[in-house]
Formats: C-alpha cells, sequence, structure tokens
C-alpha cells in the first residue's frame, strides 16, 4: 500500500484515480477536506476497497504514526497543502501551519515509523515530497529555465512556505538518512481543478458570462504542464529515482498568461458558442496585479527526461483542449464546487 497525503485535492485526486487505474496496490488516502478537498473528484472509487480514505492533518502526531503502524505503507507521496498564491497573500498563517509545521510533523511521524521498520522494509520505504517550481523565484525573460541547481529563493508567503518544506525534507534525508526525493513542478491544469486557479476560473467564468480577470498586463509566463503527466512523472520518480535527488517537472510550454485565456476563448467559441455569437475573449477584464507577481517561470526538465525516461505526453494545443472539454462535459462536479455544494456533500458523508 501507498500513503498519499492531500488525495482529495487536484493533482492528489488525479494521482489517486491514476494510480487505481493502472495498478491493484492500496491506496490510503489522507485528507483534511480544506475548502480545496472535494472527496466528489473520488466518487469512482466510492466503493472500491483499494480506495482507504482518512480524514486528518498531516501534522496530527497522533492520527499519523497510528495510521503508519496499522496500514504499513511502503511509500509516502506527500501532496497535502495549501497551495493558492493570493490566499497565501491574504492570509498566510494556514500555509505556515501546514506547508511548514505540517510537513515537519509528517516528517517526524514518517521517520519514527521507518527508523523502526525491519531492514529490508526500511531499504525499500520512499518519502516522495511534491513541490513547486516558484521556490526558485522570478525569471528574466532571456534567464535560462530553472534547473534542480538553482538556489531558492521564493517570492510570496506561498512559495516561501514551499521552499522551507523542501529544505526539511532535504535536511531528513541528509541528517536521518529518511529515503526523500523531491519533485518541483510547473503549473498543472487539467481535470478537477478547483476554480480558484487561472485556467479553471476563465472557463468557468467565460459559460457564467461573467469577466475574464487577468492581472496587471497580462505578460506574466507561466510553464503548463497537463496534471496527467505530472501524475506520471511521480509514479517514475517513486519508482526510479535517487534517493536524496530532486527532480524538475515541467512541459516545456511557456505561454504568458493572455493568451491562454485568448486560447480558452477559442475553443470555447467553437465548442459553446455564446448565444448572441460575441466572442468569449470580449468578456477579458485586466484587473490590479498580484502584490510580488513573479514575472516568469520555466522549468528544465532534463534530469527527469536522462535519468527517469519521463516526457510529457501532452502539448498544451493537446492538454488545453481536453480540460476545456473535461469542464464542458462534467457539470454536475462544476456545479457542485461552484454552488458550493460539495461543502455539504463532505458534512453528510461524514454525518454517515
Ligand atoms: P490543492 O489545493 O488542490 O489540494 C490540496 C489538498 O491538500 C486538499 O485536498 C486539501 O484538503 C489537502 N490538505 C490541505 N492541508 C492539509 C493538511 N494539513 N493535512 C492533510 N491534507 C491537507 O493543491 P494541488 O494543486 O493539488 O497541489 C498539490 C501539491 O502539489 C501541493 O503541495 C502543491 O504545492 C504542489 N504543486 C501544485 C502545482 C499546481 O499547479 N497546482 C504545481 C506544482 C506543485
Ligand atoms: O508554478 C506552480 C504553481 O502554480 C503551484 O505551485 C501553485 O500551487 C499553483 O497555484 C500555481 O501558482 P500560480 O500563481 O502560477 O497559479 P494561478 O492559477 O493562481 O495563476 C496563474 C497565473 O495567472 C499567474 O501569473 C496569476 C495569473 N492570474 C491568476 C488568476 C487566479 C490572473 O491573471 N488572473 C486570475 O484571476
Amino acid at each position: 500500500m501507498i500513503l498519499v497525503t492531500g488525495g482529495a485535492g487536484f493533482i492528489g485526486g488525479n494521482f489517486v484515480l491514476d494510480w487505481l487505474a493502472a495498478s491493484d496496490e492500496p491506496v490510503l488516502n489522507l485528507d483534511k477536506l480544506t475548502y480545496a478537498g472535494n472527496l466528489q473528484t473520488l466518487t469512482a472509487l466510492e466503493h472500491d476497497a483499494r480506495h482507504v480514505f482518512v480524514r486528518g492533518d498531516i501534522g496530527d502526531t497522533a492520527l499519523v504514526p497510528q495510521l503508519l503502524a496499522r496500514y504499513r505503507p511502503r511509500a509516502v507521496i506527500n501532496f497535502a497543502a495549501e497551495s493558492h498564491v493570493d490566499r497565501s497573500i491574504h492570509g498566510p498563517s494556514d500555509f505556515i501551519q501546514t506547508n511548514i509545521v505540517g510537513t515537519f510533523n509528517l516528517l517526524e511521524s514518517v521517520r519514527g515509523h521507518w527508523s523502526a521498520l525491519p531492514d529490508d522494509e526500511r531499504a525499500a520505504f520512499r518519502f516522495v515530497h511534491v513541490s513547486t517550481d516558484e521556490v526558485y523565484g522570478s525569471l528574466a525573460p532571456d534567464d535560462a529555465p530553472f534547473r534542480e541547481t538553482n538556489p531558492h529563493a521564493p517570492n510570496s508567503p506561498y512559495s516561501a512556505s514551499k521552499a522551507a518544506s523542501d529544505h526539511l525534507v532535504r535536511a531528513w534525508h541528509h541528517t536521518y538518512g529518511l529515503p526523500v526525493l523531491t519533485t518541483n513542478c510547473s503549473n498543472n491544469y487539467g481535470p478537477y481543478h478547483f476554480p480558484e486557479k487561472l485556467i479553471p476560473l476563465v472557463i468557468l467564468n467565460a459559460l457564467a458570462g461573467k469577466p475574464l480577470p487577468v492581472y496587471g498586463d497580462g505578460q506574466q509566463v507561466r510553464d503548463w504542464l497537463y496534471v496527467k503527466d505530472h501524475c506520471a512523472a511521480i509514479r517514475c520518480v517513486l519508482g526510479a529515482g535517487q534517493v536524496g535527488q530532486t527532480y524538475n517537472v515541467g512541459g516545456w510550454n511557456e505561454k504568458p498568461n493572455l493568451d491562454v485565456v485568448h486560447t480558452i476563448c477559442r475553443i470555447l467559441d467553437e465548442l459553446r458558442p455564446r448565444a448572441d455569437g460575441q466572442p468569449y475573449a470580449s468578456q477579458i477584464t485586466f484587473v490590479t496585479d498580484r502584490p510580488g507577481h513573479d514575472r516568469r517561470y520555466a522549468i528544465d526538465a532534463t534530469r527527469l527526461a536522462d535519468e527517469l525516461g519521463w516526457k510529457p505526453e501532452e502539448t498544451f494545443d493537446s492538454g488545453i483542449r481536453k480540460t476545456v472539454t473535461w469542464y464542458l462535459d462534467n457539470e454536475a462536479w462544476v456545479s457542485n464546487v461552484t454552488s458550493g455544494a460539495y461543502r455539504d456533500w463532505i458534512a453528510q458523508q461524514y454525518e454517515r
């Protein structure tokens, strides 16, 4: 069995679904179900005995050791985090608590469990920490993409908290020998993405006839990766990555935000034209920029390609079309998220 933390979130949820589609190895899914956790993403697994869901906090130093002792996972994949930059600007406290203190407590719980394992299980054990390219800071237009050797230079409360967690994970390997691997990935997009992030927000606002908010001049660059390619990269790192190593994951898909928004508008014009015949791009609205907004991220994923043979399957064109189509085809998930009904569903689920 593997332990996935944050498996009701966007990337963790996709990871659990993909894992169980390809393997019968069970998943213990530990998630606190914050506003970003959505069990409806995992509806297909509701009656699947290979998926054990536990609502709880990675920082719970009573619960996590109990789970480790009971289920004896061979690996932990740590997705759990507060993940939205704008929320970290308005209220950094939860980011410090989960991303730093929570990761510290999780590392300590895992270290206690791992150090007591028999030799063969201890040698095979892995802790994969899922992190972000934002820890490297911001690039100038002509800078080379981030390599694993770039220094950490985080600029937002979110990225600072993730950088701190990366350092803790690294230290737990160097000091205690915990068999860790860290991935630093660029911007993901795809199914089950919570509509506070640019791509799902633009799709859903466009369909609702609302403004499409573009921060500043819209020329900030992100390197977009389809979420299922990220999940495949994590499986590669878990399976064959070098212990103690960090791996950058990216799509070689650098795009200015405004181009991304126009691309979504064009796909919607084709697949779901507006009733009045106007283009969705007419809804684009420039709004006040994000404070401290990083100008450009780009990932050099050569190490992952050379060492582990990973490369993304989707181009941006194929991935964004799949994504827009998914949002058009999954109205039930979308309406539960946009109305907040998924929160009621979680409450009912836990009453049961
Ligand atoms: P998300 O916000 O969609 O999901 C996070 C999940 O973690 C939620 O289900 C939430 O309930 C859970 N969670 C939060 N605090 C918790 C806690 N204390 N204990 C247990 N569970 C908790 O995030 P995401 O976009 O799926 O990102 C997952 C991970 O990948 C994060 O660590 C993030 O930093 C990293 N990452 C994200 C991206 C991206 O583009 N989304 C890119 C690179 C790396
Ligand atoms: O780079 C990886 C990171 O990507 C992850 O670590 C984070 O968890 C994830 O949230 C994401 O961070 P970003 O801040 O890049 O993603 P977001 O979707 O919030 O914004 C993408 C870009 O779009 C960014 O330059 C800000 C801009 N933006 C965002 C929103 C929500 C807008 O212009 N308008 C918006 O309404």
